[in-house]
């Protein structure tokens, strides 16, 4: 099971490595030659303080935005991630910050957002198959105890950690190697949290990869395999978990 394989091989071409990636927005620097291999079925923690650079990291791997300089290899092949779309081909799945979903859609269509199957035409143009969305939706939604009403329940009335556990079920089902979670438990219970977290541990379990965003470091340093933590835009520390505490990590943010 992936979760018994040493998660770092050293030598072994990892799932994704970034070299000296740079970001400006305007006149400021929001990544300083950032280097990060993601290794595979690994959790990664990426933690730091405000404004350290760790959203702008993963929008550059999710294809949001490009980054100025530095280069990603996925699979051990550079690559150009042009657009989320290109992010999502290469398996690279993304949990935002904020908005995990959208909100008057109902979980079929949210599953389906941006692969909606057709019945007929190509893409993006083209009769979308509802019955094949909301059936797919469903057997996606099994594997996961989220206690749920139905597939055509919009989003809005879910639970934040419903709706996160529905993030988590869409990654599985397109076979995701690495889900991205920018801030997931952001805004949810104590119980809805521990579910999120023990979800990501079940991923590491099917061998999808893990690059966990958190500011609370109780949440992040029991899951993770390593910890990265970033300041004012640089990677200050890439450490395995044994070798760090949640105390040295709190010191070394602040
Ligand atoms: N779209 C943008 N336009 C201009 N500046 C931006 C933009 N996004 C981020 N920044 C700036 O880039 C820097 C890094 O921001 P980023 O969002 O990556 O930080 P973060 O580590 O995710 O912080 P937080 O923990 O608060 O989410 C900050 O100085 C921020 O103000
Ligand atoms: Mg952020």
């Amino acid at each position: 099971m992936a979760s018994e394989v040493e998660p770092r091989l050293s030598g072994a071409t990892p799932l994704i490595r970034c070299v000296g990636l740079q970001k400006w927005y305007g006149a400021i620097q929001a990544l300083k030659n950032v280097d990060l291999d993601v290794g595979y079925g690994e959790i990664i923690g990426l933690v730091g303080d405000n404004g350290a650079g760790k959203s702008t990291l993963i929008k550059i791997l999710s294809g949001v935005h490009p980054q100025d300089e530095g280069t990603i290899e996925v699979e051990g092949r550079m690559v150009d991630i042009t657009g989320p779309r290109f992010a999502m081909q290469l398996g690279i799945e993304t949990i935002y910050q904020y908005t995990a979903m959208v909100p008057e859609m109902s979980i079929a269509q949210n599953f389906f957002i941006g692969r909606e199957p057709l019945l007929w035409g190509r893409r993006g143009f083209g009769i979308v198959d509802r019955t094949r969305m909301r059936q797919e939706a469903l057997d996606g939604l099994r594997g996961i105890e989220l206690h749920l009403r139905g597939p055509d329940v919009p989003v809005k009335s879910l639970s934040g950690g419903q709706r996160q556990g529905v993030a988590i079920a869409r990654a599985m089902h397109f076979r995701s190697k690495v889900l991205i979670l920018d801030e997931p438990t952001n805004h949810l219970s104590v119980k809805e949290t521990h579910k999120v977290l023990d979800h990501v541990v079940e991923l590491k379990h099917q061998g999808v990869t893990s690059v966990f965003i958190s500011h609370n470091l109780h949440h992040v340093h029991p899951i993770s395999d390593r910890i990265v933590i970033m300041a004012r835009g640089e990677k200050i520390a890439d450490v395995a978990r044994g070798d760090t505490s949640v105390e040295e990590m709190t010191r070394l943010i602040s």
